[in-house]
């Protein structure tokens, strides 16, 4: 099997995803700047997969870095999961996230073209379609004006990918992720947020931990049935597996065209009250919350239409919302010796 550069790979779905490539038989070289993410990684790495991973600790930003990387190594592919990723830290710095998330791809790409490594996998966002006109969205939806930095980062990123891929050998896959949740069954890699978590399940498991007062509902007077937002969120091993079938497609020179976009998503979408009510359900914890107002920024409802990723990936969803908020209980009692 080919050997596979994970750039961001010590980082929440980075780590899943090493998982589910060394189940597939892929080798990994994990490159990562520890911006985002703990040396320790390695460490639940190790003892899920019986070996520490190779790890090159790098900051892709360094130009000339990246060129020594590709010069020591031929991969068979690039998994480009390295990003700044905080939504509001890019309004306040956007161009901390305008060079990181750019010039990183940039370097990684202009590398790929000099050495010939033609398999490239793109971690795209849902943030990509804003506030969506229908529901659940498919891929042919238009991209409308970024409502961050970050997310503006990622519509500049695939329109990179497009051109570059027009006039080179590179193949590439954008996966545009939806709300990814939960943590590895053996609890020994998960999410680790730094600081105050801006994600709803990892604010929910931290203060069911003891560690936040009380869950903030940002808003209880949206147009929805609860009047709660309504996001799809997909369990990380889902969303690390597809990353394999993608891989897999590109390896064996299956794709259509020179890029490819899918949505990995469940296809159902639930609302904040529906989280915490199967929070509760399925952990047993009683979790205290109280609504507030809404958070700006934030769309109504966002879920997936998943048929893309079904028929042409043979890809789906395996783990339901219980057992994703289940996983996400497990690591944080674990990481908090509970
Ligand atoms: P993460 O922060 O946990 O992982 C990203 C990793 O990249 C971190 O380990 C960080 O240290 C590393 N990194 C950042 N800048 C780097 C640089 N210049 N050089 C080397 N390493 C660098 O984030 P994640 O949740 O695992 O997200 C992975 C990717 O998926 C990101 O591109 C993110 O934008 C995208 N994404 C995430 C979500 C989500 O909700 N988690 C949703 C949609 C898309
Ligand atoms: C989910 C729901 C909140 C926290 C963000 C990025 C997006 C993507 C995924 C990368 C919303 C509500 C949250 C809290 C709450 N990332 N909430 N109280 O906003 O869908 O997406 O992460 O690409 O780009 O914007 O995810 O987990 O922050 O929020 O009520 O303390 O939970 O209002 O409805 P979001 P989230």
């Amino acid at each position: 099997m080919g050997k596979i550069l994970v750039t961001g790979g010590l980082g929440y779905i980075g780590s899943h995803t090493v998982v589910a490539l060394h189940e597939s038989g892929y080798q990994v070289l994990i490159v990562d700047d520890l911006s985002n993410s703990e040396r320790e990684v390695l460490s639940g790495l190790r003892d899920i997969i019986g070996f520490s991973p190779n790890f090159i600790e790098l900051d892709l930003r360094d130009k000339s870095a990246v060129a020594q990387l590709f010069s020591g190594h031929q991969f068979d592919g690039v998994i480009h999961f390295a990003a700044s990723k905080a939504v509001g830290e890019s309004v306040e710095n956007p161009l901390l996230y305008y060079e990181n998330n750019l010039n990183g791809l940039i370097y990684v790409l202009q590398n790929c073209v000099a050495h010939n490594v033609h398999n490239f996998i793109f971690s795209s966002s849902c943030t990509v379609y804003g506030e969506p006109d229908h529901l659940p969205i498919d891929e042919s939806a238009p991209i409308k004006r970024a409502l961050s930095p970050y997310g503006n980062t990622k519509q500049i990123a695939e329109e990179i990918l497009h051109d570059v891929c027009q006039v080179s050998e590179i193949s590439t896959v954008l996966l545009r992720y939806f709300n990814p949740i939960g943590a590895h069954d053996s609890a020994l890699i998960g999410e680790l947020p730094k600081g105050v978590p801006q994600n709803l399940v990892p604010f929910i498991t931290q203060t069911a931990a003891g560690l936040r007062k009380e869950l903030s509902v940002f808003g209880d007077d949206y147009p929805t049935p609860d009047g709660s937002c309504i996001r799809d969120y997909i369990h990380v091993m889902d969303l690390a597996e597809a990353h394999v079938v993608a891989l897999d497609r590109l390896m064996d020179r299956e794709q259509q065209e020179p890029v490819e976009v899918f949505n990995l998503g469940t296809g159902q979408g639930n609302s904040v009250l529906e989280v915490i009510q199967t929070f509760e359900q399925s952990t047993g914890v009683s979790l205290p919350y109280k609504i507030v107002g809404r958070r700006a920024g934030d769309v109504i409802a966002v879920y997936a239409d998943t048929t893309k990723a079904t028929e042409i990936l043979g890809w789906s969803t395996k783990r339901d919302l219980a057992s994703s908020l289940s996983s996400a209980w497990a690591w944080e009692k674990r990481i908090r010796g509970l």
